[in-house]
């Protein structure tokens, strides 16, 4: 038997008990007379006690082993004389009589404790060895916890879970695939699933009824903290459902989450539309933690002389409560903030709207006190108000106000990481327009059915057209999407037709649905949530990576396993590849 016990167990009550533990040792401190060593599993830590005068050769055996060696220990529990209250076990310690080393270890790179000395990238090469820390692990946890909650909530309401394939077609629409090479057909390529859409899409042809998965959806897209090139989602699809239904079923699965790992009771979810969304806040994800929405101004701020505002197509500002006494240097550092290329602005006009009653604003020369008086109104600001304007093409002055906006948030400490804030974004354009390749492309995807209301646009006005598609948003972050899907053959041929496919080539790329539509397929829709994003919500990180086991870095590298990596010229012939492409590596 390696242990009775594990290191997180043993408390008060169990003093005087015969017990074995095996652990790694976390660490050790020799006092002379006395060795402690801290001995770590997956459950916690307990203090080993060692005492010279006592059990000299036990104690002399203690402080030969080093961080990180895994022992097993037989010992008696006691009542420790200084208590640590911090740690569940910290009332007591083992007075141990044998020591085993089952393994060695040699030093690790870094410390492996709550606040360690490594950095991300030496903590990524030797992944193992940070997850043996209480925070990573924890994080881990809680996916765990978060998995099998959604599991059964989506089991209770009669959702199967089906596996679909991981070698799929590539498509041209959506993100990058990344392919796989076929050996067993030379020159041809299968793709992995950015999503399993037409699967689950087929499994409603197919009378499944509620389908959901936990699955892993491959994107080779640009990386940034809340993306990763492989992520998870729980995906899920309903038939003879309308929006509300679906809005109404996952509602309940975030509500049933919220619940049960956080302890936290979530209201009724609002709903915004995208316009609105676009309008007061300049994004489709708002953050509504806090307020200070967005006002426009054209009307009062254009035709005074002040050619920045005449000249723009938008004016548009917030309002910070409470921040007229910012100093010239803090204005300016807000300014430096927007002119950042991310931001990518030329400038802020700010009032300052004293606490005397006074006005003071960066475009005194062109406006009366009167006129800047009425754009407070209109901001709802009050005296010791400061308002931010910004002026210039419509898309990007929202865009940037959007990022001052959060940015004003933060200083302001208005994002409380643990202050969730739900809602519903609806009725997003189903169609953008692409300069570049001069056609329209899906904002969510072609299976997305436009709004009744709107399919006579699909004629005279598609870039009108507004889909039956919805976003989770929590805290600003996108956490799933969905939409009611087109399911008629027809629509869906024009929906093709109008993304710039040919009859051939919507034909060969998604005959197979269109076939599937012909043999009776309901009505129906989804959504999927990304399953990472809601982890490292939960877990109040902004880095999805903390919550993946063996997560990739922003190049798209595994540097544990040194992945991607090149591959033998005899496997490439074999796949019938090119062998001189890789020579030129
Ligand atoms: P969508 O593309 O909006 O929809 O993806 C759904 C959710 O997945 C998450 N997500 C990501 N998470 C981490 N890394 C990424 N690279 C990444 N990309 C997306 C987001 C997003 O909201 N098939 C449709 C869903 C449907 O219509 O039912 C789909 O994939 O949280």
């Amino acid at each position: 038997m390696f242990r009775s016990h594990t290191c997180g167990e043993l408390r008060i009550s169990d003093i005087g008990k015969e017990v074995i533990l095996s652990g790694w040792v976390q660490r050790s401190r020799d006092l002379g007379g006395m060795t402690f060593i801290d001995l770590r599993d997956r459950y916690g830590l307990t203090q080993l006690a060692f005492n010279m005068d006592s059990n000299a050769p036990m104690c002399e055996a203690a402080r030969k082993v080093n961080r990180e060696y895994v022992i097993q220990i037989h010992g008696k529990v006691k009542e420790r004389e200084s208590k640590n209250l911090k740690m569940p076990t910290g009332e007591i310690e083992i007075i141990v009589d044998k020591l085993d080393i089952l393994n060695t270890a040699i030093t690790p790179p870094f410390t492996i404790e709550e606040n360690t000395d490594g950095g991300e990238d030496i903590r990524m090469k030797y992944r193992y060895l940070d997850l043996r820390r209480n925070t990573v692990r924890a994080n881990l946890e809680l996916r765990h916890r978060m998995a099998i909650e959604t599991r059964n909530y989506l089991d209770k309401q009669q959702f199967l879970e089906v596996e679909t394939p991981v070698l799929i077609k590539s498509t041209p629409e959506g993100a990058r695939d990344f392919v796989v090479p076929s050996r067993m057909n030379q020159g041809e390529f299968y793709a992995l699933p950015q999503s399993p859409q037409t699967f689950k899409q087929l499994l409603m042809v197919a009378g499944f009824d509620r389908y959901y998965q936990i699955v892993k959806c491959f994107r080779d897209e640009d990386l940034r903290a809340d993306r990763q090139p492989e992520f998870t989602q729980i995906d899920c699809e309903m038939s003879f459902v309308e929006r509300e239904d679906i809005l109404n079923t996952f509602e309940g699965l975030v509500r049933h989450l919220f619940k049960t790992v956080k302890g936290i009771d979530l209201g009724e979810l609002p709903h915004m539309t995208y316009a609105d969304a676009m309008k007061y806040y300049g994004c489709d994800k708002p953050d509504t933690r806090f307020d200070m929405r967005f006002c426009e101004l054209n009307e009062v701020a254009k035709g005074k002389g002040f050619k920045v505002f005449d000249d723009a197509e938008l004016v548009v500002g917030i309002c910070a409560k409470g921040c007229a006494e910012y100093t010239r240097k803090q204005t300016d550092e807000l300014i430096e903030f927007v002119k950042r290329p991310q931001v990518g602005a030329n400038g802020i006009v700010y009032v300052k709207m004293g606490a005397d009653g006074s006005i003071k604003s960066t475009v005194d020369k062109f406006y009366t006190p009167e006129e800047l008086k009425k754009w407070a109104e209109i901001l709802n600001a009050e005296a010791g108000d400061l308002l931010l304007i910004m002026a210039g093409e419509a898309n990007k002055t929202r865009k940037a106000l959007n990022d001052l906006r959060l940015e004003m948030g933060t200083l302001l400490g208005l994002r409380n990481k643990d202050n969730y804030q739900c809602l519903w974004v609806v009725d997003f354009p189903l169609l953008e327009w692409s300069e570049e390749a001069s056609r329209f492309f899906a904002m969510h995807h072609p299976f997305t059915s436009p709004l009744v209301e709107d399919i006579t646009l699909l004629e005279t006005d598609p870039g009108k057209i507004r889909a039956n598609a919805y976003d989770m948003v929590i805290n600003g972050v996108e956490v799933g999407g969905g939409s009611i899907r087109i399911f008629n053959k027809d629509l869906q041929k024009k929906m093709f037709s109008i993304l710039g496919f040919t009859d051939e080539e919507a034909q060969a790329q998604f005959g197979f649905l269109m076939t599937a539509f012909e043999y009776g397929a309901p009505p129906h829709g989804g959504i999927a949530f990304g399953f990472d994003r809601l982890c490292s919500l939960f877990g109040g990180s902004e880095s999805i990576r903390d919550f993946i086991a063996f997560p990739k870095n922003n190049s798209g590298r595994d540097v544990m396993i040194d992945a991607p990596s090149v591959i033998d010229a005899h496997q490439l012939k074999e796949l019938g590849i090119d062998v001189t492409l890789q020579e030129k590596k």
